[in-house]
């Protein structure tokens, strides 16, 4: 193999020595048309249906897919990394029919797929998002007319759940109708998405306004938008509410788009939305109580961005368990609060609040990285279970559908 691409070469080679101070031009195989190749001191740059991907040569050596460094069975890679020369640069190169082929010092060769290149790259990743989302307000969720799934579809076939995670990727929020009113359903119902995480409140809990435990929560107070437990350092990732009983008035259920406030944010002051995207802030939960003792800590900025795509990924807003701020000095203090109300008011425009009734039967699972959630105050016996679960496990079953996330 090795020989038969030396050969290939030759030609080429011999014009393009010395490597290290001149650039090599390679054309594209017939093949791969829109393909060319440049080769530079530490990296290379092919040219792929008009793109140009910059490619690191350590990157290329680190992720070759050949049997000897990458287990295909496993998906884990054979190679140790730290034996590659930081120096290294490819002896031989070539485009052979849609894959860049590299054949290395020692003689090993690495042959990659251009789409797969293209696929992997960081111009590939920078141009794409993670997770697509719609970000929305009342009125576009309302026209959206997202169906909810129902309990016995759900429970029992795999296109009713990959509809619901479709719904849930996209929107932050799904619900299934239908449930019975019971904790064992509503756990059944959760353990069909994901992994329940436990947490200082149990794997499931279940609770009425009688100030059981020291959180608002508790009571039939109104709670402004929020996102919970932000006191962690990873925020549980989806919040399950079945409401099972409820004889009295109010109580409805309040959602809002946080991305889509952040965005909002994003459009009108790029400096504030900095500021909240690199501020660490603390949140904390301090419970003292005869039966429970708790201090949790949770550091991090309001809005969480992934460097490459500035995609918001999570938010992180709790004004009643925010800390005390400590992080920044006194004038960039100033300047946060200024962007924290800036946010604030964008959460708080009615038009992007979003009321629902619980009632017995529905559950909602609400991505508690994205969508805000709050409550009327109410009157009367109100028994709402539900739970967390973790985020990796409902990303995974997603995937697991063949969807973005
Ligand atoms: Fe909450």
């Amino acid at each position: 193999m090795l020989g038969a691409l030396q050969r290939s070469l030759r030609p080429a080679l011999s014009r393009a020595r010395p490597w290290r101070r001149e650039l090599q031009v390679t054309r594209a195989c017939a093949a791969t048309p829109a393909a060319a190749l440049r080769l530079h001191d530490d990296h290379l740059v092919v040219h792929h249906e008009g793109t140009p991907i910059r490619l690191n040569y350590v990157w290329l050596r680190d992720h070759c897919r050949s049997a000897s460094s990458y287990n295909s069975k496993t998906n884990q890679r054979n190679l140790d990394t730290v034996s590659i020369d930081l120096d290294i640069r490819p002896d031989c190169t070539a485009l052979e029919d849609g894959h860049l082929v590299l054949a290395w010092p020692g003689g090993h060769v690495s042959k990659y797929s251009l789409s797969w290149l293209a696929q992997n790259s960081y111009e590939g990743k920078k141009k794409s998002s993670v997770q697509p989302r719609i970000l929305w307000n009342s009125d576009i969720y309302q026209n959206a007319n997202v169906p909810s799934a129902k309990w016995e579809t759900f429970m029992s076939c795999d296109d009713e759940l990959k509809k619901f995670l479709h719904n849930y990727l996209l929107y932050g929020i799904a619900f299934v109708d239908d449930v019975p009113a019971t904790v064992e359903a509503t756990e059944a119902v959760c353990q069909r998405v994901s992994l329940i995480r436990e947490t200082t409140y149990g794997r499931m809990w279940c609770f009425t306004s009688d100030f059981s435990r020291g959180d608002t929560a508790y009571s039939q107070l109104a709670l402004d938008r929020h996102t919970d437990t932000s006191y962690l350092q990873e925020p549980c990732g989806i919040q399950v509410f079945h409401c099972l009983k409820h004889e009295g008035t109010g109580g409805k259920t309040l959602l809002v788009d946080g991305f889509h406030a952040a965005e909002k944010l994003r459009q009108q002051s790029r400096e504030n939305f900095e500021l909240l995207a690199h501020v660490p802030i603390r949140h904390e939960y301090i419970e003292n109580s005869d039966n429970h003792r708790n201090h949790m800590n949770g550091i991090g900025p309001v809005l969480d961005v992934y460097p490459w795509n500035n995609e918001v990924y999570l938010i992180r807003y709790n004004n009643y368990d925010r800390s005390v701020i400590n992080t920044v000095p006194h004038d960039v203090v100033q300047r946060w609060y200024v962007a924290y109300r800036e946010l604030t008011t964008e959460l708080r425009r009615p038009e992007n609040e979003l009321w629902v009734k619980l009632t017995p039967g529905k559950v909602i699972f609400i991505d508690n990285w994205r969508v805000m959630h709050g409550r009327e105050s109410f009157t009367g016996l109100r028994q709402l279970c539900g739970c967390y679960l973790t985020r990796d496990d409902v990303l995974s079953a997603a995937r697991g559908f063949d969807l973005q996330a």
